[in-house]
């Protein structure tokens, strides 16, 4: 059997994206109520064990991550790549040999996607991304769970992509054909998403603009980022840039009524987004970050082909 890797949503069918996504509603509602620590059931990857590889920080991936194998029944191994021969030019390639003799699945949060690539293609077991410079395939995966659990199934839903045309933004336009979702995405000319990601939409009803009140009229849910990502080093230019594509309560007034605002954290009050639209009533950014955890849950038990 070949080995599922977790890699890109476009490169796993809407099928399987769907069967993720109603398995991470489905395991949540499962456990509501039950101590953190609890083994779900089923324990379905009772005795697995999971290496986490850290090139970047991470608050919210770490800890969903470690969480979701415990909760599968599995443990976990952490490492920052900086603390490991990785960090000092061992090749990648050999580091996924040695590593899938001695866990069962590796997660990695990249500072280069070509990376991620070559260590999936040596190893011999699953590998997930944890983000890269590209794409962040697992954040979009609870931001659908979290759009999903407040307003029923996202095929027809119209989302709005505000700010940096970023890594992602990237993953949500991989999922919009997949998925069945319209993307309006508004983004300064020079932070447009890469091209061949516009590509990669599974025939997804994706537009861009530089109009960021136009791309989010009607909307039922509005996303954001921060301007400067892990990595980039124009701080000032992009501070300049997008300073009309900050998320403020004006703008989401022309949302749908109760339109949903989604900010994969961690935020940056007064840049991207205002105190008031995060903190305020249709912000569901908290609900977001718990999300990742049942998220996660649903993607290690599709690497290990349980859906
Ligand atoms: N949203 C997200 O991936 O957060 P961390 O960088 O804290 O993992
Ligand atoms: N775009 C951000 C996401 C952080 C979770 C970054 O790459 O830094």
């Amino acid at each position: 059997m070949t080995v599922r890797h977790f890699l890109d949503l476009w490169k796993i069918d809407g099928a399987d994206l769907r069967a993720i996504l109603d398995e991470a509603h489905r395991r949540k509602a499962a456990r509501a109520g039950w101590p953190t620590g609890r083994v779900d059931a089923d324990a379905p990857l009772k005795d697995r064990v999971l290496a986490m590889v850290f090139e970047k920080n991470s608050t919210r991936t770490r800890f969903s991550f470690d969480a979701a194998i415990r909760q599968l029944g599995g443990s976990s191994i952490i490492a920052n790549a900086g603390d490991m021969q990785l960090g000092r030019g061992e090749p990648i390639e050999d580091t996924a040999r040695v590593l899938s003799r001695m866990v069962d699945a590796i997660m990695i949060r990249a500072n280069r996607h070509d990376d991620v690539e070559r260590l999936a293609q040596a190893a011999t077991v699953p590998v997930v991304n944890g983000l890269t410079d590209k794409s962040h395939p697992c954040q979009i995966i609870a931001d659908l769970l979290t759009i999903e659990e407040r307003r029923g199934p996202v095929r027809g839903m119209t989302l709005a992509w505000v700010g940096d045309g970023n890594n992602v933004c990237a993953s949500l336009i991989h999922a919009s054909g997949r998925l069945g979702f319209r993307l309006r995405i508004a983004c300064p000319a020079d932070y447009h998403p890469d091209l061949m990601d516009l590509a990669r939409s599974g025939d997804g009803d994706v537009s861009v603009t530089q109009d960021a009140a136009l791309a989010v009229a009607g909307a039922d849910a509005v996303f954001t980022d921060t301007w400067v990502s892990m990595g980039d080093t124009d701080h000032d230019a992009r501070l300049a840039a997008f300073e009309p594509f900050c998320v403020d309560e004006e703008l989401m007034a022309r949302a749908a009524k109760d339109a949903l605002f989604l900010h994969c954290l961690p935020a940056h009050r007064g840049e991207e987004v205002t105190d008031a639209v995060i903190d305020g009533p249709q912000s569901v950014v908290f609900d977001e970050a718990e999300n990742r955890l049942h998220a996660q849950k649903a993607v290690l038990v599709w690497c290990f082909n349980g859906i």
